[in-house]
């Protein structure tokens, strides 16, 4: 881990070498300081290119030093202050990316050349900080304080034909970046570099600026849902206009103290870490992510092009993957053409705006469409999306097996049907896994990868494999009804349920969750989700509907308390938003606009009097508290179950599927946050009042942790126990 120097033609050209990124650390930072003082006293160099190894200029501060020496990153802003002075021409030559205090290195060069492929940004605020080397001061001055806000405030990756339009960067290259920044250095040598030091440079006033910060901080509070950093960053980048620039210096550390003192950060960048971690799969019987290699995916095919599989081969496409794509019929499949179609046209547009693609096409996999499964002899992968229904998809694994290549692996999107008993009905059980997408596929970045019983390593590790190569997060689960994000949605919707019937509403109930910060409380999600999937589900099982024992009553199953309430919207034909009434009513069918439903309100009012409901509107705390220990219960109940290796795996699912504000770490580090006594105290209270319902029963594994005073996430693996670490 150190900064090198060569000589090109008197210009020194240093290198950041810390791999994989590059990240700033304390002895770099020592290492760089040292090589820029000794090139710029060096009479015979004139002018001087920072640049990085392993194809990345700098991904910023190491994060993992963080809380160690949160002072330490402070001599980031020295350094940036040395290069800014210097007589000399410094110019800084990006590959690869440029994030955080690396961008802040770039800007306290005079000049900046990039690749194409290369991305610049402040993404800081992505885990719970903002730029603390200057780069709230500088990067309003570099393009003004509209672009500067919305690069910080939303810590965007930005490409580098973007940064070029926006001024952040002076030269786009196709090639050779550290040589075409070295003729740059040479080409501007004897040149005046005073207008080239931002931090001498004014701030490009705009009209209304007090007004355009204020409307800018109340959509952020609007926006970010309780998260402290993105307002530190509204409130830095003013001072970068109200304050001279080492003023705004002090006043951007300022507010990077007072945001660690909030947890927030430390919360966040558990989640980052854990993001990281789930990748590192490892199984009872000792396989290991590095040990297994993947195999590669040349070409896919996608079965069903309904809502799931669209997404799914758009996905496949923008990786670059060829993908088939197949329906059950002439309609269905010119329905998904025009579907798919639409959605490739707007990644060709955006791959255009990147500079990547000058071409229909360029950059993405091609699509071809079919209803013959005999074109799919010769695919590496299958992803199965047709309806949820476990005869359905045994009929298509059957067919597969017949058709497939031998070497073919076969997946489901199922959202949680038994993978063991669809891989039984085919010839290669050890190739058939769970690639479990969320709506809409080609957004979401959560991808659950399930494993079977006979599942092999090699399987695991090319659907994880695959999943990183669509950008997706991927945390391998074990197999079990509904797997676990969905798993966990049962408990938390049984207690949003209750509070209905005990006197709540449904906005009330959304609301609470919304102010934790939750992105949709859980009956706006079930409107959006569609009521009628749950139902179906539930008829299916003979919970309700005409195969329910006649012996149901109305508000217990099996001896446990059943609320039958969405069932009764759904026999009145409100399945959300989709029929344009649910939870709430909306302006039309397929509208989005929720708004409390008078109807519901008289609806669940009748209701609470024909059944004599116990009367208990609970306040917004216990909202939380009721959903929310409901969702953490469950999910020590999964991790018992060796369903998932650990909190982390659990708390990514949570994060980046179900809408769990990451601010709060996720839904087991908030427990932890909350000390696990308290929580197990407070689950006990409930259960023992209430023993008709046994999800709340808090679980021997979470009564265990708090016994021994509730340790730090990172210490529960080893209380789990070894037979499910990792899966
Ligand atoms: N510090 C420490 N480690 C880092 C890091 C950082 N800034 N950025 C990435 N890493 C590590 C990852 O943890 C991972 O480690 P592992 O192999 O041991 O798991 C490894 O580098 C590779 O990272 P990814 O798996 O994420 O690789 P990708 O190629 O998918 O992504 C990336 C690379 C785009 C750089 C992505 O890692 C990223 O977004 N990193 C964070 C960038 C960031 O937030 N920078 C700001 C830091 S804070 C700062 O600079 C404060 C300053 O203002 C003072
Ligand atoms: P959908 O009903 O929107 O689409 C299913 C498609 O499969 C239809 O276009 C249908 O024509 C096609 N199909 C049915 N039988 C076929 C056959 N024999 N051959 C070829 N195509 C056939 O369903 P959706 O929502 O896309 O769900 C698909 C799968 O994804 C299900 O298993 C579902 O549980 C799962 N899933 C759904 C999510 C969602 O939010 N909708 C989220 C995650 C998983």
């Amino acid at each position: 881990m150190a900064a090198t120097r060569r000589l090109s033609h008197s210009v020194a050209v240093i290198t950041i070498n810390h791999p994989p990124v590059n990240a700033l650390s304390h002895s770099l930072r020592r290492s760089i300081a040292k090589e820029f003082g000794d090139a710029s006293k060096d009479s015979s160099i004139e002018a001087i290119v920072l640049c990085g190894a392993n194809g990345n200029f700098c991904a910023g501060a190491d994060i993992k030093e963080f809380g160690s020496s949160t002072l330490d990153s402070v001599s980031l802003n020295n350094i940036n202050d040395t290069i800014e002075r210097c007589k000399k021409p410094v110019v800084a030559a990006i590959e690869g990316v440029a994030l955080g205090g690396g961008l802040e290195l770039a800007l306290s060069c005079h000049y900046r050349v990039a690749n194409v492929q290369a991305r610049v940004g402040l993404p800081e605020v992505l885990i719970g900080i903002l730029p603390a080397a200057g780069g709230t001061q500088r990067l309003p001055r570099l393009i003004g304080i509209p672009a500067a806000l919305d690069m910080i405030v939303r810590g965007r990756h930005v490409p580098a034909t973007e940064a070029l339009q926006l001024g952040v960067v002076d030269e786009v290259v196709k090639a050779n970046t550290v040589d075409a920044a070295i003729q740059l250095a040479r080409k501007v040598l004897g040149q005046s570099l005073e207008t080239r030091r931002l931090s001498t440079s004014p701030v490009q006033s705009i009209p209304n600026m007090d007004n355009f910060l204020n409307t800018a901080m109340t959509k952020a509070k609007r926006q970010f849902r309780g998260a402290q950093a993105p307002l530190a960053c509204i409130e830095a980048v003013k001072a970068s206009i109200v304050l001279p620039f080492q003023k705004g210096l002090e006043k951007e550390r300022e507010l990077f103290t007072s945001l660690w003192s909030t947890g927030q950060p430390q919360a966040q960048q558990y989640a980052f870490f854990s993001e990281r971690e789930v990748g590192k799969w490892t199984t009872p019987s000792g396989g290991r992510w590095d040990k297994v290699a993947p195999k590669a995916i040349r070409t896919a095919a996608v079965i069903g092009l309904g809502t799931m599989g669209r997404g799914i081969v758009t996905s496949l496409s923008k990786a670059n993957i060829p993908v088939i794509a197949l329906e059950q019929d002439t309609k269905q499949l010119d329905i998904g053409r025009q579907a798919v179609n639409a959605l490739l046209d707007r990644e060709v547009l955006k791959l255009k705006q990147q500079g990547k693609a000058s071409s229909p096409g360029d950059g993405l996999g091609s699509v071809t469409f079919t209803l013959d499964f005999g074109d799919l002899h010769n695919v590496d992968l299958i992803i199965e999306a047709v309806y949820e229904n476990l005869q359905l998809k045994k009929e298509i694994f059957h067919k597969l097996s017949a058709i497939a290549k031998p070497d073919a692996f076969l997946c489901t999107n199922t959202s949680g049907l038994n993978i063991d008993e669809i891989a039984s009905v085919t010839n290669r059980p050890e190739q058939v896994i769970g690639t479990h997408f969320f709506s809409p596929a080609n957004i979401m970045r959560l991808l659950e990868v399930v494993r079977g019983h006979h599942t092999s390593l090699t399987t695991i590790a090319t659907a994880m494999n695959l999943g990183k190569s669509l950008g997706k997060v991927a945390v391998l689960v074990g197999n079990c009804p509904l797997f676990v994000g969905n798993r966990m949605l049962g408990p938390y919707l049984e207690q949003a349920g209750y509070l209905l019937e005990e006197g709540c509403y449904p906005e009330e109930v959304d609301q609470a969750l919304e102010e934790f910060g939750f992105a949709m409380g859980p009956f706006r999600m079930m409107d959006l989700a569609g009521l009628d999937v749950g139902w179906r589900s539930r008829t299916e099982q003979g919970l309700t509907g005409p195969n329910a024992p006649p012996g149901f009553s109305a508000r217990q199953r099996n001896g446990k308390r059943y609320s039958p309430l969405a069932d009764m919207l759904c026999e009145l034909g409100r399945f959300g938003q989709k029929s344009g009434k649910g939870w709430y009513q909306y302006e039309k069918a397929g509208g989005r606009n929720a708004k409390p439903d008078p109807w519901v309100r008289d609806f669940l009012e009748k209701y609470r009097r024909t059944h004599q409901t116990e009367q208990h509107p609970a306040n917004p705390q216990e909202i939380q508290d009721r959903c929310l220990y409901a969702l953490i219960n469950e999910g020590f109940r999964i991790l018992e179950d060796g369903i998932a290796s650990g909190p982390e795996d659990i708390d990514v699912i949570y994060n980046n599927g179900y809408g769990f504000p990451k601010h709060r770490g996720g839904i087991m580090y908030y427990a932890a946050t909350v000390g696990l006594t308290k929580v197990f105290n407070t689950l006990d209270k409930y259960s023992k009042a209430n023993a008709d319902v046994p999800s709340m029963k808090p679980t021997f594994l979470l009564k265990k942790l708090a016994a021994v005073g509730g340790p730090p996430i990172k210490e529960w693996r080893t209380q789990i126990g070894n037979s499910n670490s990792r899966l």
